[in-house]
């Protein structure tokens, strides 16, 4: 038998609190995918928190006996040498930078959620540059690793890293993963047993098809949700109850973030509300991650902790490890991933990024045709691809017309005089990362 190659795994934003997810994930794995060299990379801010990480990780590596190095560095570059595989799991800014998206938005009355609103814009505008940078960088260093994007807004980046840079992208997110966990839950059937066919954008999909041993399964979830039995919403999402009326009229299983879409005034009187005692999403997850990185810190603590799963990220390391196992063994495997559309969802250009049951193989990710979608589906996302292709282009150009013209399009960001108030603030907040807008700032 010939023997393994070892690989080099790199995570840029290794101190998330999200990486004993990831870790976990390639112990499991490692009997297949011989991971040796783990770096985790951040910035000099993020050391302290990093450091608590990278000695976790290593506790829970020991406790498994995989030989597995561990690096911590603030050397971007020294860290992508000769990778093989690339995780993009930082934020631009940090927790602080998505509390103040989502305390903004609220000041002007809409949506600040970190991937689809003005939230969203603002975390691609901020990210989507630094992004660029990576996969430049690993264009000289690993040309031949595969860059795997988890950092939010992930189809936004993924879109920027497939339009812009030669390296290998994949991008990835948990709700697939969750709606196949929670369809599973919901019909009482073993997870292994039911396969979905995703179709959308990020963070605007559906289950087009579920199919349990074959059986298609669509209306019996469809009901469960009516019933308020809903096991597919992530952490991070409001709980409330989807409209029945809405249910009823659909022939596809709707992801969670769709509410933000379908029922878009009950979400923002819920952000309303919870702003007014401080307990958005954003000041939640910096209450748990502080809380978090105390467990971290014991020094007896060699695997993940059970809070993690408070996360909206929870199973998101099944994703990504499995895409990794995919990739390095040619396993041809059917994933749910961000990639290149290629004709597989009509209506779309070829170029942009989709979210996409695909054929995993060790050279490329092979997106499934979708059946067409009906009319009025269709105009949503072609709506939102057309926000999301005008905002990756501002991010990297720095014009505001087109950023304000992205805005005007998104169905969840009302327009009015409002919204160049909303941008100007935006710009003069977040100005160490979006240089580039600095000559539309007013006097
Ligand atoms: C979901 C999304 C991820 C997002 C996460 C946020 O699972 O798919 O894109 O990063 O939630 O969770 P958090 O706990 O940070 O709010």
């Amino acid at each position: 038998m010939t023997e393994m190659k070892k690989l080099k795994v790199v995570v840029i934003g290794g101190g998330s609190s999200y990486t004993p997810e990831l870790v976990e994930g390639l112990l499991a794995r490692h009997h297949e995918l011989p991971v040796s060299q783990l770096w985790l990379v951040d910035i000099d801010a993020g050391m302290e928190k990093a450091k608590v990480i990278a000695d976790l990780t290593k506790r829970m590596i020991a406790k498994t006996g995989c030989n597995i190095e561990v690096f911590l560095t603030t050397d971007r570059k020294q860290a992508l040498m000769d990778a093989d595989f690339v995780c993009s799991q930082f934020r631009a800014g940090r927790i602080e930078a998505r509390l103040r998206d989502e305390r903004i938005a609220l000041k002007y009355r809409v949506i600040g959620q970190e991937t689809n609103g003005l939230g969203g814009f603002s975390n691609a505008c901020r990210t989507i540059p630094i992004a660029l940078e990576i996969a430049k960088e690993m264009e000289a260093l690993c040309p031949n690793a595969w860059l795997l994007n988890f950092t939010n807004p992930s189809g936004m980046v993924t879109e920027a890293l497939t339009k812009y840079s030669t390296i290998k992208t994949v991008g990835l997110c948990n709700v697939p993963v969750n709606m196949e966990r929670g369809a599973a839950e919901m019909l009482g059937v073993p997870r292994d047993e039911i396969t979905m066919q995703i179709a959308g954008l990020n963070h605007l999909v559906w289950a087009r098809k579920v199919l349990h041993n074959g059986q298609e399964r669509s209306r019996e979830v469809l009901e469960q949700l009516v019933a308020g039995n809903d096991r597919m919403t992530p952490k991070n999402i409001p709980p409330f109850r989807w409209d029945e009326g809405l249910l009823k009229s659909l022939d596809m299983v709707p992801c969670a973030y769709l509410r933000y879409y379908y029922q878009s005034r009950d979400f923002l009187d819920k952000e309303f509300a919870a702003s007014s005692n401080k307990s958005n999403r954003a000041d939640l997850v910096a209450k748990v991650e502080a809380e978090l990185l105390e467990i971290y810190k014991d020094p007896t603590l060699d695997t993940k902790p059970q809070l993690l799963e408070e996360r909206g990220g929870a199973y998101y390391s099944e994703a990504a490890c499995e895409l990794m196992n995919s990739i390095y063994n040619n396993k041809r495997s059917i994933m749910h991933v961000n990639t290149r559309n290629n004709g597989a969802i009509q209506g779309l250009p070829d170029d942009c990024a989709v979210e996409v049951s695909s054929l995993i193989t060790s050279s490329e990710i092979i997106p499934l045709n979708v059946e067409p979608f009906e009319t009025g589906t269709l105009r949503l996302i072609q709506l939102m691809k057309e926000f999301e292709t005008l905002t990756v282009e501002a991010a990297i150009s720095g014009d505001i017309n087109l950023a304000k013209r992205a805005l005007m399009l998104n169905p969840i960001v009302d327009s009015g005089a409002h919204i160049d108030e909303a941008l100007q603030e935006t710009i003069r907040e977040n100005l160490d990362f979006m240089p580039k807008f600095a000559h539309a700032l007013n006097q």
